[in-house]
């Protein structure tokens, strides 16, 4: 009888990292592959699933408005479990840091069934920052059976942690395979209506700043000084500054209130997967909190300051392409101008290098799986 694998997977992030994987995976006969979305989130979630032509066998469609954190995690324990006794898999994969994630793999060890953790080995050894993911990915780490570890750095985490070394593989973030076939395909003449319409509205002659942002740790002050030092960089006309605000309320409120009066402030709905990295691809810098794009810019050769105080992803910082700045107002200012100013410095940080992978993740985890399984 063939194997089962069940892959849950319930963010924005995780079903970019996974979509690639799923479809990697299920070329294999000698599997029966399933998706279990929990869908902590919606929207932003079904914009990946439809992107990357993934249907869930199973959805548990759990989130709701401001969800906090123990009552997304109890809906998920509950709903999960009833996926697990229904299709009684010999492996569960998860991904990253999430509440899905870690709540997944636990569920999975209380019913003594496998786990394979993709996106393995990331710390910062920070319990609060970045919170609660730090501790998402130490608890997943101590319950996996395989460690899907993206470079070096995360295997010695892991190995620090007293983790067999055979259980664990390198294999390069997944997130660069899903990039690269993305980017293949824009360059293929791949277009979309937002496309067409973020190109309508913004002023190819001017340097184009990304921004994003969702930290918890950030809500608050955080993205009061944020919005702050935005103001301050658009006051350079040279500049377009494009915004895609995510869903969540912490976010929504102080981003939409300060932010939504400035001609060259474009403050628009998160975007599919496609447009983001079309408008990776043409931005001038990255202002950001996210950990996926910490990942991408490097091998696009975009520079990305990093409003975050600790990061669990040193790789890009120590090659000097992301800077990190936290969320103090002067210092993002101060780091953006010199920027916008300094070509040297612009030309330093902009080398395109990839620190996260070659793009072969997926097929290095279906070996691991296919050799141990
Ligand atoms: C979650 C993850 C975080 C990840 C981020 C990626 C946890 C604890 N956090 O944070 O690690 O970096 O996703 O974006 O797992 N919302 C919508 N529609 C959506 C998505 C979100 O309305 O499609 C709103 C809802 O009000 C929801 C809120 O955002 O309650 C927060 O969503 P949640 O998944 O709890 O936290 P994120 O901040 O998105
Ligand atoms: N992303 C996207 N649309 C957006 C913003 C980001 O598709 O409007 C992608 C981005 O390319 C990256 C991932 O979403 O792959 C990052 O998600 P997010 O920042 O929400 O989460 P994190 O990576 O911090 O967990």
């Amino acid at each position: 009888m063939s194997k089962k694998i069940l892959i849950c997977f319930g963010t924005r992030p995780e079903a970019i990292k996974m979509g690639s994987l799923v479809h990697e995976l299920k070329k294999e006969k000698a599997y029966n592959v399933k998706i279990c979305a929990t869908a902590q989130h919606r929207e932003m979630l079904d914009q990946v699933l439809s992107f990357f032509e993934i249907v869930p066998d199973f959805d548990l469609d759990i989130m709701k408005a401001n969800q906090s954190l123990n009552e997304l995690s109890s809906r998920i324990f509950i709903k999960i479990d009833a996926i697990l006794l229904d299709f009684e898999p010999d492996l569960v994969l998860v991904h990253g840091d999430t509440t899905t994630s870690s709540v997944c793999a636990w569920a999975a060890f209380h019913r003594g069934i496998k786990v394979g953790h993709v996106e393995a080995g990331l710390r910062t050894f920070n319990k609060h920052s970045p919170f609660p993911e730090e501790i998402n990915r130490q608890i997943t780490g101590r319950i996996a059976d395989y460690h899907f570890a993206p470079t070096d750095i995360s295997r010695n985490n892991l190995l620090q942690e007293k983790n067999s070394s055979e259980n664990i593989a390198v294999t390069g973030n997944t997130v660069i395979d899903s990039l690269l076939w993305t980017v293949n395909k824009l360059n293929n003449n791949f277009t979309n209506e937002s496309i067409l319409n973020l190109t309508s509205k913004i002023n190819p002659d001017k340097k184009i700043i990304l921004v994003t942002g969702h930290r918890r740790e950030n809500f608050g002050q955080g993205f009061l000084n944020i919005c702050k030092s935005l103001i301050s960089i658009s006051e350079n006309t040279d500049v377009e500054i494009v915004f895609p605000v995510h869903l969540n309320p912490n976010v929504q409120k102080p981003v939409t209130e300060l932010l939504s009066d400035y001609d060259n402030i474009h403050l628009v709905a998160p975007m599919d997967y496609p447009t983001f990295v079309w408008i990776m691809m043409k931005s001038y810098l990255i202002i950001t909190d996210s950990g996926g794009v910490q990942e991408e810019a490097p091998s696009l050769g975009k520079p990305v300051l990093v409003m975050r105080d600790t990061t669990e992803r040193p790789e890009a910082v120590d090659a000097g392409t992301v800077k990190l700045v936290g969320t103090d107002f002067e210092k993002i200012t101060s780091e953006a101008f010199s920027l916008l100013n300094n070509s040297k410095l612009y030309e330093k940080m902009s080398k395109a290098h990839n620190p996260y992978g070659d793009g072969k993740a997926n097929k290095r985890i279906v070996n691991f799986i296919n050799k141990n399984l």
